[in-house]
């Protein structure tokens, strides 16, 4: 066959790895021919192909990003998109598109397989949200930049009695948020699914501090929301998706904090490097077995479906599952997270 891949929407760490494994498996036991499209939906759009082989691969495993680039380009917003990706397809001969990506990638895909193209999805996000899937790679070495970050600024909130807010990424799941303060001895933990009362977490710290415990870190995801009329946080754009761009939370609590409590707070907005660098080894592996699992699901005629993580195993879930909800953090892990606050 000659199988196809793209990676769409924010890259993270783990894509390489699927696609080598997709590769592997195609060429060496299937005997397929396999092309990547350049820059997510854009490749196919605008017909951006290259070949890709085993040797293309070599060295990527432990490299972060996607060999292939990426895009946050919807199809659907370009007119003719989705049109001129089926003439692609078709132009190169392409008989199965392996496309890996998050919620708004594989929502393209749904469409797309709805609409007769031959394709198999693989999750991918560092935010976790996928409800289909109960874990997506690259959430992991997220979670881990996160701790290491946490563990290091532990040392300048102790020695300088400091309150440090430290903004993750998530969108609007707290995931990375919960799992990073558990992992890193939060003070404090916001996070999307329950809105904050500023005054609330301030009365919290100085409960803390008045305890003699004078270095607080509070996580904060850059999805949380303030209760109404506590904390204004200002809005930003929108991308392709009609999705917000979301940051600048962690300034505006940090601000906040200190001006209702007078200790000295800091923020670090921790951004894109939860994206940066080399997976962890449960990101590989968890990667490689989705790109083995894909190219299975390519040979079997599995079209419209999605490979999942559920109960530890790979499983093949239909595509439209993948995006119907969003997958917000389970309340029972979150309280875990409670028990450490203040
Ligand atoms: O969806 C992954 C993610 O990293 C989110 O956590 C974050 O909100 C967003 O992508 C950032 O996107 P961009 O790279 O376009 O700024």
């Amino acid at each position: 066959m000659r199988v196809a891949m793209l990676t769409g929407g924010g890259h993270c760490p783990g894509l390489n790895a699927v696609m080598r494994a997709v590769v592997r498996k195609g060429e060496t036991v299937y005997g397929d021919e396999l092309v990547g499209f350049r820059d997510g939906w854009r490749g196919p759009i605008e017909g951006n192909v290259e070949p890709l082989d085993v040797e293309t691969f070599r060295g990527t495993l432990p490299r972060g990003g996607t060999i292939l680039g990426s895009s946050r380009t919807n199809p659907y917003k370009v007119e003719g998109g989705a049109e001129k990706v089926k003439a692609t397809l078709d132009e190169h001969g392409i008989d199965a598109l392996v496309a890996i990506g998050g919620e708004d990638t594989l929502g393209v895909a749904s469409r797309l397989a709805a609409e007769g193209v031959a394709v198999v999805g693989v999750p991918k996000t560092i935010d976790n949200d996928l409800s289909a899937t109960e874990l997506t790679f690259g959430f992991d070495t997220a979670v881990q930049i996160c701790v290491d970050a946490i563990d290091r600024l532990h040392t300048t909130a102790e020695s300088h009695d400091r309150v440090m807010v430290v903004e993750v990424m998530g969108r609007h799941a707290g995931h990375i948020a919960t799992w990073a303060a558990i992992a890193g001895g939060a003070t404090q933990c916001l996070i999307p699914e329950r809105p904050f009362d500023v005054d609330e977490v301030c009365e919290t710290i100085r409960r803390r501090h008045g305890r003699g415990r004078y270095a607080s870190i509070v996580v904060v995801a850059e999805g949380a929301l303030p209760k109404e009329g506590t904390f204004s946080v200002a809005s930003g754009e929108v991308d392709a998706f009609g999705h917000a761009r979301l940051g600048g939370i962690g300034d505006a609590l940090a601000k906040a904090i200190e001006a209702r409590t007078g200790f000295e707070t800091r923020a670090i907005v921790l951004g894109h490097v939860q994206r940066g660098g080399t997976p962890t080894a449960f990101d590989r592996v968890l990667a490689t077995r989705f790109g083995v699992a894909a190219i299975d699901a390519v040979h079997d005629g599995a079209f419209g479906s999605m490979v999942a993580l559920r109960g530890g195993e790979i499983v093949r879930v239909p595509l439209a599952d993948a995006t119907a909800e969003l997958k917000l953090i389970d309340p029972a892990v979150y309280e875990v997270a409670e028990v450490f606050f203040g």
